[in-house]
């Protein structure tokens, strides 16, 4: 087997939040290695200028290429919103984001075209979700919406919280009163709230999860450029590896909290050396 196939994915978000779609990459392509990059430093990104965001995500890009990536996963919708065009114009090897996959399934399984998007207040007001969307379904309504609370309440643990319920039906009210039928995660962290969500919005509003489209449309993008890994990670000593910008306690206990696997291994390094 080629050396390529054996290489790791590089996924990198802003913090811990990515973690929800490295989640995704373990449980749909278990045979992948995952070199992890968590900017726990510099966060959150959802308030940055596209500038600012674009040096952040080629210094990680620089880093995760020194271990030998594969392919890269830029699991952050912010980052993906304001970076990925740029990285992937510079880049030889694949990089995809988190929106397209997320407002591809959107586009298609909308009932009536009427789809809601929420997100930090970066990605909602680059309104790629919108662009990419009505690109492939010209007719569709799109509601964006940032909800800049729903970060730091996952943050600090409040997932299943009455304050978090609270805070969720004031930023949806919106979303129902345009009867939206269709309603985007657009944020890392936003998939932990799901419960909550589904509970404000009704069983019958169609909840997208970028993260879980992203690992479907990775999958066949490896499939598709022949370098799958055909063998299996479980072998391996360390088939996922973690690093962080900034203190790598608080990222091993949220992580614990998420992850099915033991992620005792996460270190810290300078991101603004590379
Ligand atoms: N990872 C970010 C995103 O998905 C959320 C956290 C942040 O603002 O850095 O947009």
């Amino acid at each position: 087997m080629s050396k390529l196939r054996e290489a790791p994915i590089g996924v990198f978000d802003s913090g811990i939040g990515g973690l929800t779609v490295a989640r995704e990459i373990m449980r749909q392509i278990p045979q992948e290695r995952i070199v992890y990059f968590g900017d726990t430093a510099r966060l959150p990104y959802g308030s940055k200028s596209r500038n600012t965001i674009i040096r952040y995500s080629r210094q990680i890009v620089r880093f995760l290429r020194t271990r030998q990536v594969k392919a890269i996963v830029v699991a952050c919708n912010t980052a993906s919103a304001y970076a990925l065009e740029t990285l992937q114009q510079e880049s030889d090897i694949p990089i995809i984001g988190v929106v397209k996959p997320g407002a591809r399934v959107a586009a298609k399984e909308s009932p009536g075209g009427n789809i809601g998007v929420i997100g930090t207040a970066g990605t909602v007001g680059s309104h790629i979700y919108r662009e990419y969307i009505q690109s492939l379904r010209p007719e569709a309504q799109v509601f964006e919406k940032a909800c800049p609370l729903f970060v730091p309440l996952v943050e600090e643990g409040w997932r299943k919280d009455p304050v978090t319920e609270i805070v969720a039906r004031r930023y949806l009210e919106e979303m129902i009163e345009r009867r939206v039928d269709t309603l985007i995660l657009g944020c890392t962290h936003y998939p932990l709230l799901r419960s909550t969500v589904r509970k404000i919005m009704g069983e019958d509003v169609v909840l997208v999860n970028p993260a879980y489209e992203t690992a479907i449309e990775l999958r066949e993008l490896l499939r598709q450029e022949k370098i799958d890994n055909q063998g299996h990670n479980k072998t391996e000593e360390n088939p996922y590896e973690f690093f962080v910008s900034d203190e790598a306690e608080r990222f091993r206990a949220f992580a614990d909290s998420i992850l099915p696997v033991d992620i005792t291994t996460a270190r810290q390094i300078q991101i603004e050396e590379y």
